[in-house]
């Protein structure tokens, strides 16, 4: 007989509780920050309509990364690779009640068929931040300072690129090199891979795609001409929008972190307004962190209402990343605060009645299993990863004292089973 693998299915996580402690915390930053700031959870089904992606969200994420299946009853089902259309959906779904402008925060677990590397999986999990509604340039800031206090609570923001641009500057762009929305497109995947690629292949691509000489050195010099001159070239509200932007995040003291990109595309196809990535500083980790954009069409799908938004998703892999190249990650090997010894069956009781009280004052308690003699608990204190530990025998217990070791500190007091409390909450 051949035995099942225990390795979990590729590009895919197992959260050990070491890893499980790590998760909770992110998340925990994560969800502090967001109710700092006035948003309010909300989550919807991992499994979503295929339709509900086909529309909008791109051909790379549909054609080649979606994981979808015909159901029992013949439905085409998709597991959710992205949690803007679900949002939109929720939103279209009780449009008229809710109350505008919506800041709405969701940690979902997502999936996507990727060939798993370095900050890439096939599961992962998103912060996802949108405002809909209220004025656009305060909106775009408003989401793009979240992401820096956020990481700011992480004690990181001084490693952060903030890199915008706006998909209707590049929509003007392309139509002044004479583009259809086709070949736009297609130029679009060539920009998106120009930095990997490098200039050489970059050019031949652009040739291949039909574009002349002409056209190429108006890409090149697009690419490098910077805000102020594009700014002049193709005055309209695509620049209007950016410059209010910058202005707003001067305003927040973020001049230093965020740039003007034109080559920051995103891949999916909803966006209209402003477009933004955030990767860290550090060499090491070259993958977006944070990606998001305004979106104004996303809500037709579902009906008449349209509602402009704006959000990004940030991936646990690349914070992850992020979190232990800086060296941002706290200590978490005390698993628990106490660990109460069992001497015998006959003081089982006792020791649920001393864990009890511990238990109350809000410590984290576990207790023994097992009968055993002090040596052989402390080691499996120890091993648990206890900070302290409650130790008593028949003539300890009739006393009315109880042993406490500090086990950070190899520190052992005798002291009143009342009062472990108020000594361990003083050490
Ligand atoms: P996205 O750029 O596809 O945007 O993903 C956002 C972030 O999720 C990425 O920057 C990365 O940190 C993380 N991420 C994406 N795919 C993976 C993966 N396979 N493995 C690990 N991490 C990954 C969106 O999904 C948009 N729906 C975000 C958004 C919200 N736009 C507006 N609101």
């Amino acid at each position: 007989m051949s035995f099942i693998s225990t390795q979990s299915y590729k590009g895919t996580r197992d959260f050990y509780p070491d890893e499980m402690r790590f998760r909770r915390w992110m998340f925990g930053k994560m969800r502090e920050t967001a109710l700092k700031f006035g948003f309010q959870e909300y989550d919807g089904p991992i499994l979503e309509s295929f339709e509900l992606y086909a529309a909008k969200s791109g051909e790379e994420l549909v054609n080649e990364q979606l994981y979808h299946f015909v159901d029992r009853g013949d439905r085409k089902v998709a597991i959710r690779p992205e949690m803007t259309p679900t949002l939109a959906r929720l939103v279209a779904g009780k449009f008229n009640e809710l109350p505008k402008p919506i800041r709405w925060f969701s940690i979902p677990n997502l999936w996507r068929y990727e060939k798993p590397q370095k900050g890439r999986l096939r599961e992962h999990w998103q912060l996802n931040v949108d405002v809909l509604g209220g004025e656009r340039s305060m909106a775009d800031a408003e989401t793009l300072y979240f992401a820096h206090e956020l990481i700011r609570s992480f004690g990181g923001n001084a490693h952060l690129d903030m890199r915008i641009n706006h998909r209707g500057l590049m929509d003007q762009f392309f139509g002044s090199l004479g583009l259809d929305a086709e070949r736009a497109h297609k130029v679009t995947k060539a920009i998106d891979a120009k930095d990997k690629i490098g200039p050489e292949k970059f050019h031949q691509w652009l040739k291949d795609l039909g574009l002349g000489a002409t056209e190429i050195s108006q890409i090149d010099a697009f690419f490098n001409e910077g805000f102020e001159a594009i700014r002049s070239k193709f005055a309209g509200v695509a620049v209007d929008e950016m410059s209010q932007l910058f202005d707003r995040l001067q305003d927040l003291g973020l001049k230093d972190s965020c740039r003007f990109d034109p080559s920051i595309m995103r891949g999916l196809n909803y966006y209209t307004g402003t477009v933004f990535e955030i990767y860290d500083t550090h060499p090491e980790n070259r993958r977006a962190m944070f990606g998001g954009g305004r979106y104004d069409n996303l809500l037709g799908l579902f009906g008449k209402n349209q509602l402009s938004g704006v959000g990004f998703g940030m991936g646990d892999v690349t914070l992850e990343d992020f979190l232990r190249t800086h060296a941002l990650v706290p200590d978490f090997s005390s698993a628990l605060d106490v660990w109460v010894g069992v001497p015998d069956r006959a003081h089982w009781k006792s020791a649920q009645e001393i864990s009890r009280t511990l238990r109350e004052a809000g410590l984290s308690v576990g207790v023994s299993l097992d009968e055993a003699g002090f040596g052989a608990q402390i080691k499996q204190a120890l091993k648990l990863g206890a900070r302290f530990v409650v130790l008593f025998g028949e003539e300890e217990w009739k006393s009315g004292k109880v042993v406490l070791k500090n086990l950070g500190k190899n520190e052992q007091t005798i002291v009143d089973a009342a009062d472990v409390v108020r000594v361990i909450q003083t050490q």
